[in-house]
């Protein structure tokens, strides 16, 4: 058993974090403006406050996955990205290394350009947004700061939601009950992933001994999808006809997004470390608790 402390804990990922680890290990989960207890709320701007709580709690592991995620939101507001995503990582980032606290740091597939997949673990970065571009510098701050802390790239998530526009994915289903003749993007290649399944894996990586981690790690599900190609399984679920749907065949959001970037997960497989499941009946569960 660890003691392990998790940022973004209020959010889509950071709960499912909570929720795996915490049947193996002592968690002190954060969060921010949702932080309700046992959550700590700690701004991670704060610098101080942020020393103050690894020196309160001293966790054996940190897992940073609090972030600024919506491309469109960093695109128009960067000192706020900048701020979150990169300064308060690399600050983590140092902190942890002096404390010796094992980081793992949550980041995107969107350092990639999704011209040339798959994308292995030292796959050159061109982020092309600047989402994409905060995390690229934050992964070169955790880096930098100490060989063993770990980069953990994960696609687009999904799973229980606490409303459906929380995700990229169980929006699809919103905007599908708001027009079943709703037009979907089918020209970016995405692979949608449980959350529950990065958080099966990071339970994996945490009980690695500490020389086996640090460096770049891809988590990533197999299954090839547009959001087009979403919407038709996820229309049936919700007793539409996907025949009605409406293909898009050009990117339809503002900040510019890559075309494909498949994860190729070749560390997790060296490990023997694999967690995936087949997107329609997952998908279908989430969104029977939303009926
Ligand atoms: N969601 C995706 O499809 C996706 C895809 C690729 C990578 N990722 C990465 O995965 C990680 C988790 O994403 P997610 O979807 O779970 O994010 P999310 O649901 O948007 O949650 C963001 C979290 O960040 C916290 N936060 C925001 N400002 C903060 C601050 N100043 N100080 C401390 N915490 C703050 C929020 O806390 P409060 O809400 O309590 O304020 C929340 O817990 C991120 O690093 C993201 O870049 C996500």
């Amino acid at each position: 058993m660890q003691t392990i402390a998790i940022t973004g804990a209020t959010g889509l990922l950071g709960r499912a974090l909570v929720k795996v680890l915490e049947k193996q290990h002592t968690i002190i989960g954060c969060g921010f403006r949702r932080a309700a207890p046992p959550l700590v709320s700690l701004d991670l701007s704060d610098q101080q406050a942020v020393n103050a709580f690894l020196d309160q709690y001293a966790p054996d592991v940190l897992i940073h996955a609090a972030a600024e995620r919506k491309p469109d939101v960093c695109e128009t507001d960067h000192t706020q990205t900048l701020a979150l995503n990169v300064a308060a990582s690399e600050h983590l980032a140092t902190q942890c290394s002096q404390r010796g606290i094992r980081l793992f740091f949550i980041s995107t597939d969107y350092v990639f350009d999704g011209t040339q997949p798959p994308y292995t673990e030292q796959a050159h970065t061109n982020p092309l947004n600047f989402y994409g571009q905060s995390k690229q510098q934050a992964e070169q701050a955790v880096l930098s700061s100490d060989p063993s802390h770990s980069v953990i790239r994960v696609p687009v998530l999904y799973g229980d939601v606490e409303y459906l526009a929380e995700s990229a994915v169980t929006v699809i289903a919103e905007q599908l009950k708001l027009n079943a003749k709703s037009a979907h993007d089918d020209w970016a290649i995405r692979f949608p992933t449980h959350v529950e399944d990065i958080a099966l894996t990071l339970a994996d990586l945490v009980a690695l001994p500490a020389e086996k981690l640090g460096g770049i790690y891809h988590v990533s599900d197999n299954q090839a999808m547009t959001k087009y190609q979403m919407a038709r399984t996820i229309a049936p679920l919700l007793g539409l006809d996907g025949e009605q749907l409406i293909a898009v065949p050009e990117p339809t959001q503002s900040a510019a997004r890559p075309h494909n970037c498949a994860l190729q997960d070749t560390r997790l497989h060296l490990l023997g470390i694999t967690h995936q499941r087949e997107f329609g009946a997952a998908i279908a569960a989430v969104l029977a608790r939303h009926e």
